[in-house]
């Protein structure tokens, strides 16, 4: 198939764009960014093309749907730290883009698959959450609700599009990490990582009793992969995994597979992200549907995806030494 992958140079769609490539796809990767080398392996690949712009360009957008058989939606700005700071720029690429994107798959009869993202649920209570679990959002005064607001109607969207005959999958993906992820954005895996390779401390926010299910990377291109069959078009399908562990128990765990004497700090959450900042003490996904429907069966455990995660940043901070 002949395939576009926005945000194709980030996190998440690197890997994605490795995967479709060893799959014998041809890949249209479109991004603003050149990502820092995260696509070097394959950047001159003979069935890789990749354009830097922005999915903002109409023109562009249009370009590289014409062509493709199926377009990988993942390019957004993202991380609950560009919320607080920037939710201006936020809102604009995750909702613009997302509108612009699925008005020219329409006009092109093009599938896509929607990264959207475990954000949507907000701090509803009732878990593990199925797709059909309600969103409980807090104020629009408080910034950290912006990226869930964008994605979720991006969601709507879809689903609009869907009603109109567009083939759309919509995916939300539960707290991927994995090599390459940047911890600029605030995410805790990465963030983690870095301070205890240095043997600086690890700053826990707000308690640290919040829990999370952690999704290796290499399980979410699975995910989304699964997401270009015809059967999944229509849906919704959460992406994620049942390794639910405490921020605390994950900050020693780091700690411990690093070897490092980092110590661990509590922070509230004020300090950390300002006045006002909410979040959600369990995020947990049923993964039924995807598991039924996908096909998706996450494989990678924790302790095995952070020892994968961290062998890799300790092999980026030696590079950046030398
Ligand atoms: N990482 C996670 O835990 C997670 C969880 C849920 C959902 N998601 C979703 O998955 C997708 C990928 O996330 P990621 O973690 O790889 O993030 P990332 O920030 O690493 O990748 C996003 C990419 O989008 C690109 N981008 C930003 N603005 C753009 C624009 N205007 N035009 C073109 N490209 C643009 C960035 O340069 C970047 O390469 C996003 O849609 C995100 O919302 C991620």
């Amino acid at each position: 198939m002949k395939v576009t992958v926005t945000g194709g140079t980030g996190f998440i769609g690197s890997h994605l764009v490795e995967k479709l490539l060893a799959l014998g796809h041809e890949v249209l990767t479109v991004d603003v960014s050149r990502g820092m080398g995260s696509l070097e392996a394959v950047m001159d690949h003979p069935k890789h093309t990749f354009i830097q712009g922005s999915i903002l360009d109409r023109e562009l957008i249009s370009h590289c749907i014409q062509q493709s058989d199926i377009v990988y939606h993942l390019a957004a700005v993202l991380g609950v730290k560009t919320c607080i700071e920037d939710p201006l720029k936020m809102i604009e690429v995750n909702f613009d883009g997302t509108i612009l994107l699925l008005r020219e798959a329409y006009r092109h009869g093009v599938k896509v698959v929607f990264a959207s993202t475990s954000e949507v649920y907000g701090k509803n209570p009732s878990v593990p959450f199925t797709e059909e679990s309600d969103r409980v959002l807090g104020s629009t005064q408080v910034n950290r609700w912006s990226y869930a607001t964008a994605k979720g109607l991006d969601e709507h969207l879809c689903f609009a599009y869907m009603e109109k005959g567009l083939p759309v999958t919509i995916l939300r993906y539960f707290n991927a990490y994995g090599p390459r992820q940047s911890a600029g954005a605030g995410m805790v895996i990465p963030r983690f990582i870095q301070a205890a390779l240095r043997n600086e401390p690890l700053y826990i926010h707000g308690g640290g009793s919040q829990r999370r299910c952690f999704t290796y990377v290499g399980d979410i291109v699975t995910g989304t992969v699964l997401a270009a069959k015809p059967e999944a078009s229509g849906g919704v399908f959460n992406i994620g995994s049942h390794y639910e562990i405490t921020i605390r128990d994950l900050a020693e765990k780091v700690r411990e597979l690093v070897g490092s004497s980092s110590p661990l700090i509590e922070t509230s959450y004020e300090m950390a992200y300002g006045k006002g900042y909410e979040d959600m003490l369990r995020r947990i996904p049923d993964l039924t549907k995807s598991m039924k429907i996908l096909g998706y069966q996450p494989s990678v455990d924790l302790e095995y995806g952070l020892k994968k995660t961290i062998a890799w940043f300790l092999a980026a901070e030696q590079e950046a030494r030398k």
